[in-house]
């Protein structure tokens, strides 16, 4: 636990996973993108033929069986690719389809169980930066720095858009304003880890923000932390 890690929690398309990138390669440390394991369960499920549907889920059986697919995930992180089972799904994990079926199997106490050990296994020297939902609440409680990053819902929505169109993807504002505030209620309300800061996060509101200023932030609170 002496190996240093810095949680960086808040809502969908905050900038998390820029901002802990960012902060990662200043500092030289290894990277959690936790979303992407969750949108790495849907997929898997969707793969196994298991529904992932609200109504679906509510069934036990099918949450153990989805607990035991997180537990054993054959996933792989390089070069900055995610790799299922030696197949390339960084392309599929980011589509918007796969974030709402992230929300969904997300919800699932089996499933977060399921995937603690190998989030808590990225925790290696020289350190790391991990960006979700539950790091600094859940994951790695004891984290010397914890920022809950917001944006205001307009400035997600745009980021979002900006980010699909680039990929070649067609999206509407409109669409995706709903779709985030959907996965924001969810990820707030559910039972298990909900989405909220940490009694000891400090906030960063980066909605008027480049992403140098929203590092530096950062890295002063580094600083100051330890
Ligand atoms: O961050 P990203 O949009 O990739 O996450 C996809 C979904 O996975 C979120 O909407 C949330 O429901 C879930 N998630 C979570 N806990 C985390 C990271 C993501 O529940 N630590």
């Amino acid at each position: 636990a002496d190996i240093p890690v810095i949680c960086i929690d808040g809502p969908t398309a905050s900038g998390k996973g820029t901002l802990a990138a960012a902060v990662a390669q200043r500092l030289g440390y290894h990277v959690l993108d936790s979303g992407a394991l969750y949108r790495v369960v849907g997929l898997a499920a969707e793969r196994a033929g298991l529904p992932t549907d609200e109504a679906a889920l509510a069934a036990p059986a099918l949450a153990q069986r989805l607990g035991a697919l997180a537990e054993r995930l054959p996933v792989r992180f390089a070069d900055g690719r995610i790799w299922l089972a030696g197949d390339d799904v960084t392309d599929a994990v980011r589509s918007e389809a796969a974030g709402m079926a992230a929300s969904r199997v997300s919800a699932v106490p089996a499933v977060r169980a399921g995937l603690l050990a190998l989030q808590r296994g990225f925790r290696r020297l020289p350190g790391l930066v991990a960006d979700g939902r539950d790091m600094g609440t859940v994951v790695f409680p004891d984290a010397p720095l914890k920022v809950f990053l917001t944006a205001s819902a307009a400035t997600r929505a745009r980021r979002r858009y900006e980010q699909l169109i680039s990929r070649g993807e067609t999206a509407s504002i409109d669409g995706l304003l709903a779709d985030l505030e959907a996965r924001d209620a969810r990820d707030r309300s559910r039972a298990a880890a909900p989405l909220k800061p940490a009694e000891d996060a400090l906030a960063l509101d980066n909605s008027e923000q480049t992403i140098e200023q929203s590092v530096d932030t950062v890295l002063t609170w580094w600083q100051r932390s330890r």
